[in-house]
C-alpha cells in the first residue's frame, strides 16, 4: 500500500501541508509506504496544451520536476493533495500541477490511471465560515472521479490561523488520523 501526499502549499510551516502529514505520519503506523511531493520545491511548467498526451503519447511530453512526480500518482494506491485556499481557489502551484493531470486522460477523454486509488483534498482558509469556498472541493474531486478514484475525502481547516497552528486543532487531527485509518480499510492494494 503505498500513500503519497502533494503539497501546495509554499510556506515552510503551512497547515494544509502539516495536515496531510498527519495522514502519511498514521498511514505509516499502518504499514503504508509513504511519500510527500513539496510542489514549491520542484522546477516544472503548467500544461503547454501541446495535445501531445492525445495525439502522440500516453503521457505528458514534458520533462521537468513534475514527471516523477505524475509517474507516483500512478502507481500509487492512495494520493493526499494539501493546498491553501488563494483568492477562493487552489494556490497556483497546485493548478499548474493539476492542469498537467491532463496527460491522464485517453483521447475520448477516459482515464489511464488503474481505478479505485483513494484521495483526499486538504484545504486551509483564512476565512472562518466554512461555507465559503465549499465549492472548490466538489470541482476538484468530480475530476479525480472521472481519472477513476473511488473513494475520496476531504479536510477542510479555517480561520486565521497562523502557519504551523495545526497542533492547537486537536478535532482537525483526529479528523485527519480517522481519515487514514479509511484509506488504509477501504483502498484495494497494488492497482
Ligand atoms: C495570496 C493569498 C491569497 C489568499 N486568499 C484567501 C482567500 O481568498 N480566502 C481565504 O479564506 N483565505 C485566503 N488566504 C489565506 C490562506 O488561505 C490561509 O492563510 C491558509 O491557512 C494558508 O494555508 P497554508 O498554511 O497551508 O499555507 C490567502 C493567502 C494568500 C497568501
Amino acid at each position: 500500500m503505498k500513500v503519497i501526499a502533494i503539497l501546495g502549499s509554499p510556506r515552510p510551516k503551512s497547515n494544509s501541508s502539516a495536515l496531510a502529514r498527519k495522514i502519511l505520519e498514521r498511514s505509516g503506523e499502518l504499514g503504508a509506504e509513504t511519500q510527500e511531493f513539496v510542489l514549491n520545491k520542484l522546477q516544472y511548467k503548467g500544461c503547454q496544451a501541446c495535445e501531445t498526451c492525445k495525439t502522440k503519447l500516453d503521457h505528458c511530453v514534458l520533462k521537468d520536476d513534475l514527471t516523477e512526480v505524475l509517474e507516483a500518482i500512478h502507481k500509487a494506491d492512495a494520493v493526499v493533495l494539501g493546498t491553501p485556499n488563494y483568492f477562493g481557489e487552489v494556490s497556483g502551484q497546485f493548478k499548474s500541477f493539476f492542469d498537467r493531470t491532463y496527460s491522464f486522460l485517453n483521447p475520448d477523454f477516459t482515464s489511464r490511471l488503474t481505478g479505485g486509488k483513494s484521495s483526499v483534498i486538504i484545504m486551509a482558509q483564512g476565512q472562518t465560515n466554512l461555507n465559503m469556498y465549499a465549492d472548490v472541493y466538489s470541482r476538484y474531486e468530480a475530476w479525480l472521479t472521472r481519472y477513476g478514484f473511488a473513494n475520496n475525502f476531504s479536510l477542510r481547516m479555517n480561520g486565521p490561523r497562523p502557519a504551523g497552528s495545526v497542533e492547537e486543532r486537536q478535532d482537525l487531527i483526529t479528523e485527519a488520523q480517522k481519515i487514514a485509518e479509511k484509506l488504509i480499510l477501504l483502498t484495494p492494494k497494488n492497482h
